[in-house]
């Protein structure tokens, strides 16, 4: 087979047929090379199919046992990772540096190694002895967890087909580098070329390979999402670094639900999992007061109560401020177009403030109805009636739509000791709940009903 030359852009990683002395795709000068072959290509049974040949689905279910999956026994991560971690797969966790991914990794590296399954980690970052006063910090010391502290890929790749491990932890996939690949470790040729090395090795060798990878502003260094679509799973791990609060995320996944967080609190010792999340984000909640309304949200599969805060203050500007944390700014405006244009309730020369407490992000829709609460809650200068969740869509003619999981949400809420709901009419009737519930069809009615003579 004649060999095609290609070149890559060592700069934006994009390739090209031909050399030129500047890249076509991101215009940058000089860093147009000569694409190197890979170490070793893609095996031909790596992925369970001879090269060139196909099966019916069937077959394959009969061939091989479907992959066991190992547990942590940390159950805020088996969740996320869909039930437990699955050999010959390839997980990337993202995050801003320092909000505790190291330590996450080394805590679940602790927990596999003690629960059988032979681990590796191997970090770019720190040294093998700084490693080992975080283990000692954590109390891991005696984990069997094998360290290897080193960057090279190759040396990597070679000490892994040494040792089989099942487990191999990769911190951080940055740091990474590969000597074929003619560019600064951290750009993005090379972040791309460790990473398809190394899912190549976990499919290869069923290993599961976990990256760590760190969010980046835009600058030399690549950030994970440019090798979200090589791997099974993407895990994000947020929090805001004033809070003690870290969320563990997955965006995709392969093998389960995306979408589903698993909550663990930094402490002196340690990541510490928190089974009950609504508890702490609704943790030092006081009397009610103009602005706070308790959301009754889903997060993957489970519900989730978290405090929305609102403030509306008169301002002298013409372009009054509206600032969004923890929630979508263009869904704040929406919210606020619908109250205006529906329910004739001006927020012009108004600032507006929404914050999602406790340092959680909310995406879901059904979280508008909440939103709009607090905000005609702090305009009105007036408290919500104790103990009341709220939740529910609303649509731009001003319809309030019913929202998925309601039961769920209204069970959480009564666990929690709740004892009243505003959501939707219409949908599923979640009567069995034992809660009092406040149904308005739409938006005015709503705004009726909860601050009546406002
Ligand atoms: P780290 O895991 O190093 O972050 P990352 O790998 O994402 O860059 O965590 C860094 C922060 O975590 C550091 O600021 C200190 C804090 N921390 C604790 O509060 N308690 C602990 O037990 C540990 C190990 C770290
Ligand atoms: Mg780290």
């Amino acid at each position: 087979m004649a060999k095609t030359k290609t070149f890559t852009c060592t700069a934006c990683g994009a390739t090209q047929s031909k050399w030129s002395g500047r890249c076509e795709a991101c215009g940058a000068w000089n860093t147009i090379r000569e694409k190197a072959p890979l170490t070793a290509g893609p095996p031909a049974k790596s992925l369970g199919t001879k090269r060139g040949s196909a099966l019916p689905l069937s077959d394959l279910q009969t061939q091989e046992a479907p992959p066991g999956r190992s547990r942590a026994g940390l159950d805020e991560l088996d969740r996320v990772l869909g039930g437990g971690l699955v050999p010959a797969s390839a997980i990337l966790v993202g995050g801003d540096p320092g909000i505790g991914k190291s330590t996450l990794l080394l805590q679940a590296a602790a927990a596999f190694a003690l629960g059988g399954l032979s681990t590796l980690y191997v970090t770019g970052e720190e040294a093998a002895a700084q490693l080992r006063m975080r283990a000692g910090r954590l109390g891991l010391q005696e984990a069997p967890v094998r360290i290897a502290a080193d960057t090279n890929l190759r040396d990597i790749l070679t000490t892994l087909e040494a040792e089989r491990p099942e487990l191999v932890i990769i911190d951080s996939i940055q740091t990474m580098w590969a000597d074929h690949v003619d560019s600064a470790p951290g750009s993005v040729a090379q972040v791309r070329a460790a990473a398809h090395e190394l899912t190549t090795f976990a499919k290869r060798r069923g290993a599961a390979v976990i990256m760590v990878g760190h969010v980046t502003k835009e600058g030399q260094i690549a950030g994970p999402r440019v090798v979200e679509h090589m791997v099974d799973t993407v895990l994000y791990f947020e929090g805001e670094r004033g809070h003690q609060f870290r969320i563990l995320r997955s965006v995709k996944n392969r093998f389960g639900p995306a979408d589903e967080i698993g909550v663990f609190e930094m402490t002196g010792a340690g990541l510490a999992e928190v089974p009950n999340p609504s508890e702490l984000f609704l943790l030092g909640r006081g009397d009610p007061a103009p602005g706070s309304v308790v959301f009754a949200g889903i997060e993957g599969t489970r519900p989730v109560l978290v405090e929305l805060q609102a403030l509306v203050a008169p301002t002298p500007q013409a372009q009054p401020r509206r600032a969004v944390v923890g929630w979508d700014g263009a869904r704040l405006a929406m919210v606020l177009a619908v109250l205006e244009a529906r329910c004739a309730i001006p927020f012009a020369g108004l600032d507006v403030y929404l914050n999602v407490a406790g340092g959680m992000k909310i995406a879901e829709p059904a979280a508008d109805l909440a939103v709009a609460a607090a905000l005609l809650s702090a305009r009105e200068d007036t408290a919500l009636p104790a103990e009341t969740v709220v939740f529910g869509e609303i649509s731009l003619s001003g319809a309030l739509r019913p929202v998925a999981q309601s039961e769920n949400r209204l069970k959480e809420a009564r666990k929690l000791g709740f004892t009243s709901a505003i959501t939707p009419a219409g949908g599923k009737a979640a009567q069995a709940s034992g809660m009092q519930l406040a149904r308005p069809g739409d938006l005015t009615a709503f705004v009726g009903e909860v601050f009546g003579a406002g």
